[in-house]
């Protein structure tokens, strides 16, 4: 198993697929299961049950998919906030792509259907959350001005090591 984590727009989805072909394993994406376990999109989620309720179902998710067959698995960006998640990820290696905060916006910038991107903090949750995806790294690798397939190969090499 391995594990990607980081903010929004990190390119945890694109450079987990890049790397799963790589190593011939499946890619699975947290925030997709999370969508057909609930039969709506997580802006929906969001909009109809709140942050909370989204939380514990991404937690459930999280950790029925790392009990389940090797894969790799991004995380949603939020992820790793939840105290469980984190204890979860001891022991398996974890990927942390960095994005600085005004990549982010250059790369996801107004997407509606990432809510946490409306708060008014989220420079703020930017920064508080820079430690804890260090806190469950096991390797990790700036984003910013590379291509996808560059940070890829870069992640095997460091994954090798
Ligand atoms: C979130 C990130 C999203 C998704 C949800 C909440 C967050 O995933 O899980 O909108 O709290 O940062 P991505 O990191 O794949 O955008």
């Amino acid at each position: 198993m391995i594990v990607l984590v980081g903010f929004m727009g990190a390119g945890k989805s694109t450079v987990g697929r890049l790397l799963a072909a790589k190593l011939g394993l499946p890619f699975t994406d947290s925030d997709h299961v999370i969508e057909e376990r609930a039969d709506k999109p997580i802006r929906r989620i969001f909009a109809d049950e709140g942050e909370p309720a989204f939380r514990e179902l991404e937690h459930a998710v999280i950790a029925g998919l790392l009990a389940g067959p090797d894969a790799v698995l991004a995380l949603g960006g939020g992820a790793p906030g939840h105290p469980a998640t984190r204890a979860l990820l001891a022991g398996v290696p974890v990927v942390y792509l960095r994005v600085g905060y005004a990549e982010t916006l250059a790369r996801v910038g107004g997407d509606q259907g990432r809510p946490m991107l409306a708060r008014p903090d989220v420079q703020v949750l930017h920064a508080e959350r820079e430690a804890i995806y260090a806190s469950v790294a096991t390797v990790t690798v700036d984003t910013d001005g590379h291509s996808p397939e560059d940070i890829a190969i870069e992640v095997l090499g460091a994954l090798e090591k």
